[in-house]
């Protein structure tokens, strides 16, 4: 992988930018991904040539556009092993799809005192759309918690489910602090007692082989954005059976069988949960982010971003008054830390002076930062494309503004 490092940037042209005068480092991948070739091309070849709205027209135009969103439903379905492609709902992003969840699913399933389980180190958006429903519903929501390494205390699982468990939406691997979750364990530990499971995927899908069958989650949901495809478009994956039990999340055209005055009823899946003209030409260009990553590997691409993450942390160890947050046995390719006297903004502003895009504050995960008496962290997260001379730079760059700074 190493040695094709040089090849694959070429793909993604912003990488050889400069920023403030400096050839852009950049290391905020966990809140973007940049985009390969492939992907605006694709874009910019949809709307030049092929543009027309899917699923309504009998013209070359709309049913050309049409097989291409099918076909990228299909390569979605295929990348994460998904038994139908009518599992695979497009939405805007993982946001969406979680408050689809807990919109449609509570809907059908959750009453007065029930109870949902999320884990303590959840992205907001796996914590607010659960406590909105619980507050329609009379609902309770429990936490998970996490340990001082930032391993969740998967034990106590069993302890917190009771009979009024209805579900329980947990992160496959933490934006914050890196941890990659033993999701398999906390599904079997559910499905033993009957519980569906969500599982966020925003920041394993880029990094992790993810096979919705073997980990028999009941829904696993992700962004295109984070994983080399566009903006604004999103994927919800859920159990057929499941999703059959559910009404539709919003009401318009496409999601409809037949409309009258008198009584409407709704499309099959995945229609029925695509009201709307669907954003399909991201949803095209998402399907040819994932057949390019196909052609690197996930399995080479997760050696290599592990090689990164191992380098960075003995780097960054090395460093006076550096702490990390978020030290789990099994990580991703994250990195938050702080350092002694210094506020991350403080750090981050300096770091992009230099040409350096990292991420600080409370990453959307403040319960996180609660946990650890802390306000934010200074995060590094790396993908397939970066170097270890850029983690080089970022070491003898941070060591620099902390000249400035003391
Ligand atoms: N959820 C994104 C992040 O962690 C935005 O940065």
């Amino acid at each position: 992988m190493k040695a094709d490092i040089l090849k694959i940037r070429e793909d993604f042209p912003i990488l050889s930018q400069y920023i403030h005068n400096k050839k852009l480092v950049y290391f905020d991948n966990a809140a973007t991904t940049q985009k390969p070739r492939i992907v605006f091309d694709t874009i910019t070849e949809f709307y030049s040539k092929y543009n027309a709205n899917i699923h309504r027209g009998i013209h070359f135009l709309s049913n050309y556009t049409t097989d291409a969103t099918e076909k990228s439903r299909k390569t979605i379905q295929q990348f994460i092993n998904a038994e139908k492609s009518e599992e695979i709902i497009f939405t805007r992003g993982t946001t969406e799809a979680i408050n689809l969840v807990a919109f449609s699913f509570g809907e059908s399933f959750i009453k007065e005192n029930d109870e949902i389980i999320v884990s303590e180190m959840e992205h907001h958006s796996n914590i607010v759309p659960w406590q909105m429903l619980c507050e329609r519903k009379n609902a309770k929501l429990k936490v998970l918690p996490f340990n001082e390494i930032g391993e969740l205390e998967t034990e106590q699982l069993n302890g917190l489910i009771s009979d009024r468990t209805k579900l329980i939406a947990v992160t496959h691997v933490s934006n914050a602090l890196g941890t990659i979750n033993p999701v398999e364990d906390i599904i079997k530990i559910a499905h033993a007692k009957n519980i569906p499971v969500l599982i966020d995927g925003a920041q394993a899908i880029q990094h992790l082989k993810v096979d919705v069958q073997k980990m028999d989650c009941d829904f696993y949901v992700f962004s295109g954005h984070k994983i080399y495809g566009p903006t604004g478009i999103g994927v919800l994956y859920g159990k057929k059976e499941l999703l059959n039990k559910m009404p539709p999340y919003q009401g318009g055209g496409e999601m409809i069988s037949t409309v009258s005055f008198a009584k409407t009823t709704y499309n099959e899946l995945p229609y029925k949960f695509e009201a709307g003209t669907p954003n399909y030409i991201d949803a095209i260009a998402l399907g040819k982010a994932i057949e390019y990553l196909n052609c690197i590997g996930l399995e080479k691409i997760n050696k290599y971003e592990s090689e990164l993450l191992k380098y960075a942390t003995e780097q960054l160890k090395q460093i006076d008054g550096l702490r990390i947050i978020g030290e789990a046995k099994n990580k991703s390719s994250v990195i938050s830390f702080n350092m002694e006297g210094i506020h991350p903004s403080d750090l981050g502003t300096l770091l992009d002076h230099m040409g350096i895009a990292i991420r600080t504050g409370t990453h959307c995960a403040e319960p996180v930062m609660q946990h650890f008496g802390i306000t934010g962290t200074a995060r590094v997260s790396f993908a397939f494309y970066n170097t270890l001379e850029e983690i080089d730079i970022l070491t003898i760059s941070i060591k620099k503004a902390l000249t400035m700074l003391k």
